[in-house]
């Protein structure tokens, strides 16, 4: 199992920036570990297999809606975040390009496939969540 590093996270980053968005789909064959960590199957969720791959996911101790996206082909290449937005909390929905935070909630706010901050009234990206990747699951804190 690893972690992602910076650096990884940094060079994933600017792979999916490039790439456009592949529409999201709800996650499959998700378990809750007996540690409270929650494990994305890399088998039964293939969208993930590809670089730009979006699934999504209910945890509730981060609130609800959390996003797993595909960076870069690297074992660790994935990014993982909360859909709420860093603004006032509504829920951002995917967009050509990232995710948009839609009104009547939103207040149209952009942000990269990676959930890095494009565009405000937000001031921060959507709050990433710790991980670790193996060539079978994500494991998210
Ligand atoms: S709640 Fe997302 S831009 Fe305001």
């Amino acid at each position: 199992m690893s972690s992602i590093s910076r650096r990884t996270f940094i060079c994933g980053s600017a792979a999916v920036a490039v790439l456009g968005a592949v529409p999201a789909v709800a996650a499959s064959g998700v378990k809750t570990l007996a540690n409270g960590k929650t494990e994305v199957s890399l088998l039964t969720n293939t969208a993930l297999g590809s670089v730009g791959g979006v699934v999504e996911l209910d945890i509730k101790k981060y609130g609800g809606k959390v996003a797993v996206v595909r960076t870069s082909k690297s074992d660790s290449g994935f990014s993982v975040f909360k859909l709420s937005c860093p603004h006032e909390g509504a829920i951002v929905k995917q967009s050509a390009s990232g995710w948009v935070c839609p009104p009547p909630r939103g207040h149209g706010a952009e942000f990269a496939l990676n959930g890095a901050l494009k565009l405000g009234p937000a001031n921060s990206a959507l709050k990433a969540i710790k991980f670790t990747a193996t060539t079978k699951a994500v494991t998210i804190a």
